[in-house]
């Protein structure tokens, strides 16, 4: 049986959340919009039309929730600040109801003696900002240094931790090339103008953090999935590589100084000839204190040459009929460990914590009672992955349980339950699950 002691006395375990999926008050006390709200008010965009503008109402039972994250056992809570709720116009006037809320959740925390980890930017743009063109638009650079710079100076003297950019693979493909996420756009030339000011946003934020807060610990999150051809022919094993340049390379290479991965898909060549990036180069680059990888699947691949682009389909794990989640979501701890083992290869990567990871089911309350033992199993395969990652020299600090509470999962609505702790939407009440209880026994005793 694997026990928390194994990973050492300083590993940091926490657990992870974000502004849009629990705070809800989505337009009240000053907050001005993001393009969440919006996209969540179009038809279709949603599944069943779930809104998050009530969510798990975390604004007014914060207090609460973060005794939960306590009452677990957890040493660090992950939350981000919801960039309209503290500059409702995504720059310019400040809304102080807003800046106080951060300060009050931070406050809790540390009165707790729990280490917060702020995040900056986690998917909610404000929408006033996506009227001038959103992440595709030059102007958006200014606009958010000028969040970043108002966190850092508000909050820099109680917060140390700092997350730049949360996934910045995930929102800029859902929501600027597949339109499945906010806001909504899709195309490649959407997509290619969004990684541009994302990977510079991401570097600039980063500086400004150096340079305002003393002693800080600052990181940037990256989506990660072992990609696996389907089969070991060339056409598979290529088609593998260009998924793997999009999906795990994208971002972590140019932020190291290594630009762009262009010499592995040729697309990514003419992307940089077309946004001049290549003029930038050094300013993608940060020295990262730590590194944060998410991930939850592996992704089974193959040629398929009717795809635009990236000629490469996904083989799904029910049809290849390997265990999954509710998502549909492969799970495999071996791919875990591979996908760390990538990472960690990469010179200049000093820490690596793992700041989301972990499973939705469908689950049920029957007597009071969440018994979710296949998110548990789950948790147990994935930590033994990273215990063995950890003890075969990666350097892994810290993990963070995806997620606190059965939140808005973002398309997927409400239904799609992550918390260790279950969310009645209707009542708000919240009921510790099984999975709650076993992280409990595995970090308190
Ligand atoms: C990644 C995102 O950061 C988070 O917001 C999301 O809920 C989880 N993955 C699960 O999909």
């Amino acid at each position: 049986m694997i026990k928390s002691d194994d990973f050492g006395k300083d590993f940091l375990w926490g657990v992870a959340t974000a502004a849009a999926q629990i705070e809800g008050t989505s337009d009240y006390y000053g907050k001005g919009p993001s393009i969440w709200d919006s996209f969540s008010s179009k038809t279709g965009k949603i599944k069943r039309g779930h809104k998050p503008n009530v969510a798990c109402d975390f604004y007014h039972r914060y207090r609460d929730d973060i005794a939960l994250v306590k009452l677990l056992g957890f040493k660090v809570f992950r939350f981000s600040i919801a960039w309209s709720r503290v500059l409702p116009l995504g720059r310019g006037t400040i809304n102080q109801e807003g800046i106080r809320f951060y300060h009050n959740v931070i406050d809790e925390c540390l009165a707790l003696g729990i280490t917060p980890y702020v995040t900056l930017y986690h998917w909610d743009l404000p929408q006033a900002l996506e009227q001038e063109g959103g992440w595709t638009s030059f102007s958006i650079n200014a606009a958010f240094n000028e969040f970043v710079s108002l966190c850092a100076k508000e909050y820099g003297d109680k917060v140390k931790n700092w997350i730049v950019v949360n996934e910045p693979f995930g929102f800029t493909s859902l929501g600027y090339m597949l339109g499945v996420h906010a806001p909504g756009k899709t195309g490649l030339s959407n997509f290619f103008s969004a990684v541009h000011h994302t990977a510079l946003a991401q570097a600039d934020g980063a500086k400004i953090l150096r340079a305002e807060v003393s002693d800080a610990n600052i990181g940037t999150t990256f989506s990660c999935s072992e990609i696996i051809p389907y089969t070991q022919s060339d056409n598979d094993i290529l088609a593998a590589k260009r998924v793997d340049c999009l999906m795990n390379r994208l971002f972590i290479e140019p932020a190291l100084g290594m630009g762009f991965p262009t010499s592995d898909w040729d697309v990514l060549e003419k992307f940089q000839i077309e946004y001049g990036t290549w003029r930038h180069t050094k300013r993608y680059t940060f020295d990262f204190d730590f590194i944060g990888l998410q991930n939850y699947f592996p992704l089974t691949v193959k040629y398929n040459a009717f795809i635009p682009v990236i000629q490469a389909w996904e083989v799904k794990a029910k049809s290849r009929k390997k265990p999954h989640t509710a998502m549909g979501w492969e799970i495999n701890a071996d791919s875990f460990y591979n996908i760390i083992k990538q990472f960690s290869a990469y010179p200049n990567v000093k820490s690596i914590v793992i700041t989301e990871n972990g499973a939705a089911y469908h689950d049920k309350i029957v007597n009071g009672k969440i018994e979710d033992e296949a998110r548990i199993a789950y948790f147990e395969l994935y930590l033994e992955a990273l215990l063995k990652a950890k003890n075969d020299g990666m350097p892994i600090s810290g993990y963070m349980a995806w997620t606190l509470m059965d939140n808005f999962e973002w398309a997927e609505g409400f239904d799609a339950r992550f918390g260790l702790v279950h969310t009645d939407f209707k009542t708000l009440e919240r009921t510790i699950k099984n999975s709650g209880y076993w992280w409990q026994q595995f970090l308190t005793t």
